[in-house]
């Protein structure tokens, strides 16, 4: 610390800013920050401040090199620090120091409803981060998964609010314990993909509060994060980047967000309503005349010259870029000048053991139905997974997932992984070591997209294969026949329309031709699994044909071996839905209500979309829809091994507007593998002045159970877990009367429930 100090002091005082004996107080670490950031600012002149509030390159901002703040770098995010693209230019940088590893996308770590892996990941991202010399990560991602058709989904954390919450906060704690600042993103109502610069969402007050906001507040109010990211789409007719409800009264005015606003990239549009409305970094905008940006435009951005000018001409004071340059001093002593900064390291075991464990622990078993077992006897029958290789010869792998890489492609989360398992070889490693000798067979079954590269990075596999569909097809039938088990690793993929930035995907169903396959493949060999590798859910007209199928997520470095050790049962499979399987496109309410994707406003180029749903998103809706049942239910996921719940108890059976109330059940794991459940508390509120969804999820707890074992598993909440948004007070309401605590391993397996009152 002191030699960090020293060195900083010592070039200042060549450069003339310090005289000898002298430590500015905006150097001295012994000094409380604010006043630290107050100095500094006395001592900016107008370009540097105008300077440090756009960017200078693609990812950077300049820092204020006379007085010695460094250069401000930021990165994408979420998943894994993206490799370095040219200062002026989305091309890659060619750099050889810029692979990193992949964590699994935010959908899986969500899926492990396990905070602590949430930790684990932030911690291990921020490391990577430093040490390639960023200070920014755009990233965590906690929008609100509303439709299936969503080309992003997959980078965020679910369609629940308080799920969603639970895991943001620690991986912004994680992250930020070394010293790299958040970004969360996309704040917010960014739903759609498909023409996102021009969406104005219509939406009430409530379902605002009660589901697209309650992640962000957690993200800012208790994970305490030091950045967040304006979105693309527009809120009440203003582009969110300049946003006055959400910026200055929500964001700055309630949540009391000291740090700074960063626009997403080219999401600023306006200097006047940038100046005004909370915006304080301005990134990657493409300014007039130049389409794509060109060299020098940073001049040209909302937030440069044109803002310089307007103080110039006495239109403005100085007051409120002083308030965004606050900011971006205190990001600046938050991070590159913290005096404690570490050096970081890439590529470490430790970040591949984390990126594995969040894996195995996020991949969901959507379903395991026993088939006949001829090995077994006449009529008996045994369960598909996890599959024994001990007692097999030949295994047969099918399908374009199992080797085609997912880190790479997507849009601004894609990577430079050092390495990506494959399924088929995670698989075939795995199988061979348990069991020499046996064969592991590979038929692709399919073509998909054989592009392998993505802005500069490129796999160095061929994925070419000229053979038409009946082909392929035959081959994997005929060899399936011949196996002892087919796993199929399908789903989507990164490209355009699939699961991808910029674009929604066009329909629910698997693209291909994957069904037919399935159904080909499954009439060959009952013995058979889909894997599927996706961000969102895929409607599967197959379903009652295939004994199981497993969600394998876009799980990054260490694929292959996290879902070949589930398939395999050395890893008892714990992973639960972070949103609602629909069977059809129509069970979701943006589409049965048909507000999605928007209408064009006349006249003008803004697509209006009314959230007609309301609150009413995910389970919330199918739980009062009660003809449709989801394929599978927000919080599902089976195990190897199997779980009884007791009756639950609370500690109260009234409770007063101060008091917490606590929920107690034991959980019993009564199979013979060990094993973890993740243990759910939905509130109902009974009786209520406004419409309430049948029930919420409030708390939820991970354990781990050896076989036999048994364990008391409690969950607290307070008033807060009661209440929901009245728009007409503006306020949160817990309104007196009774409720119900239900208890269950999934939305749509409650085992008990207890009453209570609110006094
Ligand atoms: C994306 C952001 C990303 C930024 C920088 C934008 O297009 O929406 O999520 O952080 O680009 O790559």
């Amino acid at each position: 610390m002191i030699r960090k100090i020293t060195i900083t002091a010592g070039l200042l005082f060549m450069t003339g800013v310090l005289a000898i004996g002298q430590l500015p107080v905006y150097l001295d670490e012994t000094r409380p920050v604010e006043r630290r950031i107050e100095d500094a600012l006395s001592r900016m002149t107008l370009d540097e401040k105008i300077a440090v509030i756009h960017a200078q390159s693609k990812f950077s901002s300049p820092g204020v090199k006379r007085l010695g703040f460094p250069d401000f770098w930021t990165d994408d995010g979420p998943h894994g620090v993206r490799p370095d693209v040219l200062w002026d230019e989305w091309v890659q940088s060619g750099q050889s120091n810029d692979s990193c590893v992949a964590f699994p996308a935010l959908t899986c770590l969500a899926a492990t409803w396990n905070p602590s892996m949430a930790r684990i990941y932030g911690e291990s991202l921020g490391e990577e981060a430093l040490y390639r010399g960023k200070s920014m990560i755009l990233g965590p991602g906690v929008n609100i998964n509303r439709t299936p058709l969503n080309g992003r989904n997959f980078e965020y954390m679910g369609e629940d609010p308080l799920l969603a919450s639970r895991m943001v906060v620690p991986y912004i704690q994680g992250l930020q314990s070394k010293g790299v600042a958040a970004c969360v993103k996309h704040y917010a109502l960014n739903n759609d993909e498909n023409n996102r610069h021009q969406v104005n969402v219509i939406v009430s007050d409530r379902a605002l509060h009660e589901i697209y906001l309650p992640a962000f507040k957690a993200a800012i109010t208790e994970g305490k994060a030091w950045g967040i990211m304006g979105s693309y789409n527009l809120y009440q007719d203003q582009h969110n980047c300049h946003n006055a409800t959400l910026l200055n009264k929500i964001l700055k005015e309630d949540w009391k967000f000291d740090g700074i606003v960063v626009s997403d990239w080219g999401g600023c549009h306006n200097t006047e309503e940038a100046i005004n409305n909370g915006l304080d970094l301005e990134m990657g905008s493409w300014t007039d005349g130049l389409v794509m940006g060109a060299t020098n435009a940073y001049d040209k951005y909302y937030m440069a010259l044109p803002y310089k000018r307007l103080i110039q001409q006495g239109k403005y004071t100085t007051r409120e870029l002083d308030e965004k340059v606050r900011r971006m001093l205190r990001t600046f002593y938050r991070t590159t000048m913290r005096g404690d900064r570490q050096v970081g390291f890439l590529c470490s075991e430790s970040h591949y053991e984390a990126a594995l464990n969040i894996a195995q622990e996020g991949i969901v078993l959507l379903k395991n139905d026993p088939v006949a077992d001829p090995s077994k006897g006449k009529g008996a029958r045994s369960m598909v997974l996890p599959i024994d290789v001990t007692g097999m010869k030949r295994i047969l792998i099918v399908g374009e997932n199992a080797v085609k890489m997912m880190t790479v492609g997507g849009g601004s989360s894609s990577l430079k992984a050092q390495k990506e398992i494959l399924p088929l070889d995670g698989f075939a490693a795995l199988a061979r070591s348990l069991s020499p000798g046996i064969e592991v067979d590979f038929a692709r079954g399919y073509v998909g997209d054989t592009i392998q590269s993505y802005n500069g990075v490129t796999v160095g596999r061929s994925l070419y294969d000229i053979r038409p569909a009946d082909v392929l097809m035959d081959e994997a039938v005929r060899k399936a026949r011949e196996a002892d088990c087919v796993i199929m690793f399908g789903g989507l993929n990164k490209s355009n329309y699939q699961d991808c930035e910029g674009y929604d995907r066009k329909e629910m169903g698997l693209p291909y031709g994957q069904d037919e396959l399935i159904e080909a493949l499954v009439q060959a060999n009952p013995r058979f699994v889909f894997v599927n590798i996706s961000g969102n859910a895929v409607s599967m007209p197959w379903i009652d044909k295939v004994p199981a199928v497993v969600q394998g997520w876009f799980i990054g470095s260490e694929s292959g071996e996290a879902l070949a050790s589930v398939l395999t049962g050395q890893v008892n499979p714990s992973g639960k839905l972070p949103f609602t399987w629909y069977s059809k496109l129509e069970d979701c309410g943006a589409h049965a209500l048909n507000a999605y994707p928007g209408v064009w406003r006349e006249g003008h180029d803004i697509i209006d979309e009314e959230y007609k749903e309301d609150i009413y998103v995910g389970y919330r809706w199918t739980d009062r829809q009660k003809k449709s049942k989801p394929l599978f239910a927000f919080g599902h996921g089976l195990s190897y091994t199997t779980f009884e719940l007791g009756k639950v108890r609370s500690d109260r059976q009234t409770m007063k507007a101060d008091d917490e109330i606590t929920f107690t059940v034991s959980v019993t794991n009564t199979g013979s593998k060990a094993g973890s459940e993740v243990i759910q508390l939905y509130i109902s509120d009974l009786k209520s002045s406004l419409p309430r969804p049948v029930k919420e999820l409030k708390g939820f707890n991970k354990v781990y159970l050896e076989p036999g074992q048994t364990r008391e598993v409690s969950i607290t909440v307070d008033r807060e877990a009661l209440s929901y948004y009245d728009d007409s007070l503006e306020d949160w309401v817990a309104e007196p009367g009774a409720f119900e605590a239900l208890i269950g391993t999934a939305s749509d397996k409650v085992s008990s429930k207890v009453r209570f009152t609110l006094e």
